[in-house]
């Protein structure tokens, strides 16, 4: 049953890695980074979160907004031959949203207007879908940047995981909407906000930002909105790329999951939403899952071995060892149990996905040597 990820590693520029929290997703992500460093390919591996413990295990001091390479000697000294390299970066909304402004403004003095505008500041940062969006914009622009041969994306714990996937369309859409049209035409053609209108639509969003007031509010707002008129073009342009690259046949989809029920459920309804928006389901990776046949072996090994032991042995700590060896067999069938409903919808699809197993080791992965091991189960 267990394949390798291999040929995706091989063949796409973009990996984006989706499951629910606290599967394995940040730890498939730099496996998969590791295992294609080492065979030559320039890696960046893009994370939401700060994973600092993956970070430092790297040899890094924390993850940062700014690329960061892992050292080469790292993986020397944990006997791994890399040949290529491995960078990690956080993504920043803020920055990201930025460089758009410094991309589409007509001018430096336009974009250093709405760089500095205080609505701007609250936009950038707070705006439902904007994080996802400048994810995805991130991507996209490292994507056509060409430093990367393979780019991963580690995607957000959240239920709504998937939300990345519409957020260029529902970016557009906003841009589209009426109100926005509307509020632009409003001021366009008096060359001048109406105050009372302005002073309707500020009073919702003054809730969200506290600190502006009065008039300073208003200039704000239309200040903001003309400046902003000025980059709608190249904004929607850019998000109608931005949603051609997350359908491009060189973008995979690996989904991760643990063997519990929960997050089979999770990961078979981020499967279905996928299959829904005509987007690929290339693997699924299902982590942290108890072998009963290494196992099985362990258990009789030891019970051989204490047969053979003179008998003033601690016969508690005996059967404690062997209780525990069954107890994990019993685990793995539970594990396999589980995983029937994952087997039987994957064996319903079309174009049936990959599915590689990634046993639960009995420590933490988070140093480059038990990466490593993850890797080569992942790719080997
Ligand atoms: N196969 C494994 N065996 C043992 N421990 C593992 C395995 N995979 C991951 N872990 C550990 O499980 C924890 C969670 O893993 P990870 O951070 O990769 O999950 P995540 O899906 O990124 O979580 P979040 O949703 O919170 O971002 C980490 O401490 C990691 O070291
Ligand atoms: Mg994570």
């Amino acid at each position: 049953m267990a394949l390798s990820l291999e040929k995706l590693l091989d063949s796409r520029r973009v990996i984006l890695v989706v499951g629910s929290g606290g599967v394995g997703k940040t730890t498939t992500t730099a496996a998969l980074g590791l295992a294609a460093a080492a065979r030559g390919k320039r890696v960046l591996c893009l994370t939401i979160d700060p994973a600092r413990r993956l970070a430092n295990s790297l040899g890094l001091k924390a993850m940062t907004t700014e690329a960061q390479t892992v050292d080469p000697q790292r993986f020397r000294d944990a006997g791994l031959p890399v040949r290529g390299t491995l960078t990690v970066m956080m993504l920043d909304t803020k920055s990201t949203f930025d460089e758009l402004v410094h991309r589409y403004a007509s001018s430096p003095q336009a974009r250093d207007r709405i760089l500095h505008n205080r609505l701007y500041q609250y936009v950038s940062t707070s705006l439902a879908g904007t994080h996802e969006y400048m994810a995805m914009e991130k991507l996209h622009a490292v994507k056509t940047d060409g430093a990367f041969d393979l780019i991963l994306l580690d995607t957000p714990p959240t239920a709504n995981a998937l939300d990345f996937l519409d957020a260029p369309q529902r970016l557009v859409d906003a841009l589209d909407s009426a109100a926005m049209r509307w509020f632009i035409e409003a001021f366009q053609e008096s060359g001048k906000l109406s105050f009372n209108i302005l002073a309707k639509s500020a009073a919702v969003v003054l809730k969200g930002i506290g600190k502006l007031t009065g008039g300073d509010f208003l200039e704000q707002v239309a200040q903001f909105v003309t400046e902003l008129n000025d980059l709608f073009g190249g904004f929607k342009e850019r998000a109608q790329e931005v949603a051609r690259t997350l359908r491009a046949p060189d973008v995979a989809y690996v989904l991760v999951t643990s063997p519990s029920p929960m997050a089979i459920q999770e990961v078979l309804f981020f499967s279905e939403r996928l299959e829904e928006q005509g987007m690929p389901r290339d693997a699924f990776v299902v982590n942290r899952l108890h072998q009963a046949s290494a196992l099985q072996a362990g258990a009789d090994a030891a019970r051989e071995a204490l047969r053979s032991l003179p008998l003033s042995l601690d016969d508690d700590a005996a059967e404690r060892l062997v209780s525990a060896l069954d107890d994990e067999r019993r685990q793995a069938q539970l594990d396999r149990l589980r995983l029937r409903r994952l087997d039987e919808a994957l064996a319903r699809s079309s174009s049936p996905p990959l599915r590689v197993d990634v046993p639960a080791l009995p420590y933490d992965v988070h140093d480059v040597r038990t990466l490593a091991e993850v890797a080569r189960v992942l790719a080997p």
